[in-house]
């Protein structure tokens, strides 16, 4: 099979993070500060993404700015000629500490946004007080010069600040505004009854999406995650498995995607033993959803295969329990009734307290 490089490197520098989002990303089984990977090695792995043809890094976590060594991580990337976005919620980043990014090379800032009232967001991010650092945040980075990117993350308990968030973007400056309904993986799984929305909301916030971005056409972006449980056609996660994107964990192993780890029976090498290039080409874990020959029908004979690369192998794992199975947000799937189902059922509950993400879980 010929394999192109990946275009982005998602460096997933922490799991520490001060704040507690029901919906992280991140795995329940988060890595200890003591498992880190030190600068050293972050540096030769980004010296091997940049060989390898990578042209962007996301620097993520957990917190990134909790590393005392963002700025000469970043400084390395600006030497490697790789673009750098800093996805962070903003929190622990003084004027100080933005100027030392700013000036390591820094090229790209996404902030987020729990909610657009400070009570709402404070208690979503289970963190007192960071509303108002963000805000005041975001107004520095755009005074900086650098391009910001706003991500918020849609919920049953935000659902109705859609607008307001786009409002907030462009009065911040933003030039882009991500508005991702959640995707139910790791911790938002765990918090499926809290933040599912209905159905009609989901239908709704689609709707407002498409005028939002008729009334701010050349004014902001406006790029969407879609509410999956009630789409027709999956997303192609990660833009196809081992295609698009690499993933480094704080630990230093190599993932095809963020939730990854919940396939069971998967191996992940690390790249403290192994480089990066032969990584991608050659572990079992990227070969083993990467193209189409390994679906089941009926993705093997779907015109769509090769649009949306059969969806999301962790989906299938967690409500099939087989992650070769085609994503039952598919509307040709044997268990996407199921996934309606328990849509339904997780939006109708009156379930609001988060299990809020914590290292002791
Ligand atoms: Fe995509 Fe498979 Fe559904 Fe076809 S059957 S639309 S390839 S998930
Ligand atoms: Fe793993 Fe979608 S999150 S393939």
């Amino acid at each position: 099979m010929n394999i192109p490089p990946p275009i982005g490197l998602l460096a997933e520098l922490t799991h520490r993070c001060p704040l507690q989002c029901p919906y992280c990303s991140n795995p329940i089984e988060l890595d200890r500060k003591s498992g880190e990977l030190d600068t050293r090695t972050w540096k030769r792995v980004l010296s091997e993404a940049a060989a390898l043809g990578i042209l962007q890094v996301h620097l993520s976590g957990g917190e990134p700015t909790a590393r005392a060594d963002l700025a000469e991580i970043i400084a390395h990337c600006r030497l490697e000629n790789i673009y750098t976005n800093l996805i962070t919620s903003g929190v622990l980043l003084s004027e100080k500490g933005l100027r030392a990014l700013y000036d390591a090379g820094l090229d790209h800032v996404q902030l987020s946004f729990q909610d657009v009232e400070v009570a709402k967001a404070d208690r979503i991010g289970g963190y007192k007080g960071g509303h108002e650092k963000k805000l005041a945040l975001a107004a520095e980075v755009v005074a900086i010069g650098l391009l910001l990117t706003v991500n918020a993350v849609i919920h049953r308990q935000n659902i109705g600040s859609t607008e307001a968030f786009v409002e907030l973007a462009v009065k911040l400056g933003a030039k882009r505004i991500e508005i991702a309904h959640t995707q139910y993986y790791g911790w938002a799984l765990a918090n499926r009854k809290a933040l599912m929305p209905t159905h009609q909301q989901a239908l709704d916030a689609v709707q407002l999406l498409e005028s939002l971005r008729r009334r701010y056409d050349g004014i902001i972006v406006i790029d969407a995650v879609v509410p999956d449980y009630y789409a027709r056609f999956p997303k192609a996660c990660v833009g196809g498995w081992g295609r698009r994107v690499i993933n480094v964990s704080p630990s230093g192993k190599v993932l095809p995607c963020h939730a990854a780890e919940t396939i069971p029976g998967l191996f992940f090498d690390n790249v403290k033993d192994k480089s990066l290039e032969a990584i991608w080409l050659h572990s079992p874990a990227f070969n083993a959803y990467r193209g189409t020959d390994w679906m089941p029908e009926p993705c093997q004979s779907c015109e769509r295969k090769e649009i949306d690369w059969g969806g999301c192998r962790c989906q299938a794992m967690a409500l099939t329990g087989r992650a070769e199975n085609t994503d039952p947000a598919c509307s040709l799937s044997a268990f996407n009734s199921q996934m309606r189902a328990i849509a339904g059922e997780s939006a109708m509950t009156a379930d609001s307290e988060f299990r809020y993400r914590r290292f002791d879980g």
